[in-house]
């Protein structure tokens, strides 16, 4: 008689190496001086990787890693800074950190550095002592921003820190639906963030009760023209999105995913231009309003992604703890297909512990989608034992203290 572990590794199928030669994903990752790593070093095919390691050893750090090959603040949103390597007394050593990764990708392997570099070291053209940028390298050459990165290639992630998205406020998920949108559109990064300028720039005027109407005209003017084209990039990629999960089939829930903002509405019932006009006279407005609380009450920053369990028919945040990582898990993958089919390439995915929360049934269906997609998987958990089922179609790597070793399963 087989047992349980047997069966499933049946079921979970093994990926020839064939597919192993076409998949999208790392061949070479070098950290250095990186959190709890001083240095370390991943070479080989760009196979699913599962990370172990007691708490504490680094997998989470790892995936942080990988997450900074796109733009932004990675999977923890952490600042430049706190990524130095501190020593045992708790020091930052002041080292900077680097990461450099090789990925094979459809458009042949591409070299990406990222990092920063150490206080006073002078390497940044504009003369920043302490390295508060993010420098990027793509195959060498310095990139002007991190941009660049989203060009290149597709990062998509779950952490554990993401198990209450559905409950909590809804900065989180429009944070997860711009990560969605820069997916498809790697243009949406620069609109968000010249929106969010703009937006802080007035706050600031109106806070000192500086009375420049020409000067808030221009802010509010860019926060219109951005702001609007922010809210079209969301309603098309999450009109895509929420087809993709519709058809979705298999071992997880169907998610229905919808917008919610009023620019968003605005641009249904009106033309592009006409919705900017209509944002631009709100903010103008509002300024009394906004100088006393000090945002604007109005634009894309405020809005949100509601979220149902469709095959139950309840909205994600009354689903049980489970059920949303289960749904969070679906959109995930819906995302990661629909980026297939938008930009011909899959993204990578960083799975930090999803495997304990998830039930038998759902966890091997995980494993077996992780097992034969075209691109790679990093997933991590503190049980071994639990990812039993992927032998022979993963590599195994264990980590301890910030030392990475291949291991058995
Ligand atoms: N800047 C830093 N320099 C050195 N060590 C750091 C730094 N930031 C975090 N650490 C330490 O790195 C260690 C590994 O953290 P990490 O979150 O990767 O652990 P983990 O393996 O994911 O653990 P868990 O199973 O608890 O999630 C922790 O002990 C943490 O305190
Ligand atoms: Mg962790």
């Amino acid at each position: 008689m087989l047992s349980a572990a047997q069966d499933e590794r049946r079921s979970v199928g093994v990926a020839s190496p064939a597919q192993y030669s076409e998949r999208l994903g790392v061949t070479r990752l070098i950290l250095t001086e990186f959190r709890n790593y001083r240095s370390a070093r991943i070479d080989g095919p760009p196979e699913l990787i599962v990370l172990t390691g007691p708490n504490g050893a680094g997998k989470t750090n790892l995936l942080e890693a990988l997450s900074l090959l796109s733009p932004g603040r990675g999977l923890r949103n952490a600042r430049l800074g706190e990524l130095d390597r501190r020593d045992d007394s708790g020091a930052d050593t002041n080292a900077g950190w680097a990461v450099a990764a090789t990925v094979a990708t459809r458009r042949g392997p591409v070299a990406i550095g990222t990092g920063r570099a150490p206080d006073g070291a002078g390497l940044h053209p504009a003369g920043v002592t302490r390295g508060e940028r993010r420098l990027v390298r793509i195959d060498g050459e310095p990139a002007k921003g991190q941009a660049a990165l989203a060009e290149r290639l597709g990062v998509l992630w779950l952490t554990p820190a993401m198990d209450r998205l559905f409950v909590e406020g809804p900065g989180g998920r429009r944070r997860l639906m711009d990560r969605f949108v820069l997916g498809v559109d790697p243009a949406h990064a620069g609109r968000v963030a010249r929106y969010e300028q703009a937006l802080r720039e007035r706050a600031r005027l109106l806070r000192d009760r500086i009375d420049d109407p020409s000067w808030l005209g221009a802010l509010e003017e860019i926060m219109a023209a951005e702001g609007i084209a922010v809210a079209a990039a969301r309603r098309d990629a999450i009109e895509q999105l929420d087809r993709v999960c519709r058809d979705a089939g298999g071992a997880f829930p169907r998610a229905r995913l919808r917008l919610i903002g009023a620019a968003e509405d605005w641009l249904r019932d009106m033309p592009a231009l006409a919705a900017e006009e209509r944002l631009r006279a709100a903010l103008r407005d509002a300024r009394g309003a906004d100088a006393l609380t000090g945002g604007a009450a109005v634009g894309p920053h405020r809005s949100d992604l509601a979220v149902v369990h469709a095959d139950k028919g309840v909205a994600a945040d009354i689903a049980s703890t489970g059920e949303q990582k289960a749904l969070l898990i679906a959109i995930m993958l819906a995302q990661a297909e629909l980026q297939r089919r938008v930009r011909g390439e899959p993204p990578l995915l960083l799975l930090d512990e999803v495997a304990a929360h998830l039930d038998g049934v759902r966890r091997i269906a995980l494993f077996s989608i992780l097992a034969g997609r075209d691109a790679q998987a990093w997933i991590t958990g503190t049980d071994a034992q639990l990812f039993a089922p992927l032998a022979g179609a993963a590599r195994f790597l264990s980590v301890r203290d910030g030392t990475l070793s291949d291991t058995a399963i």
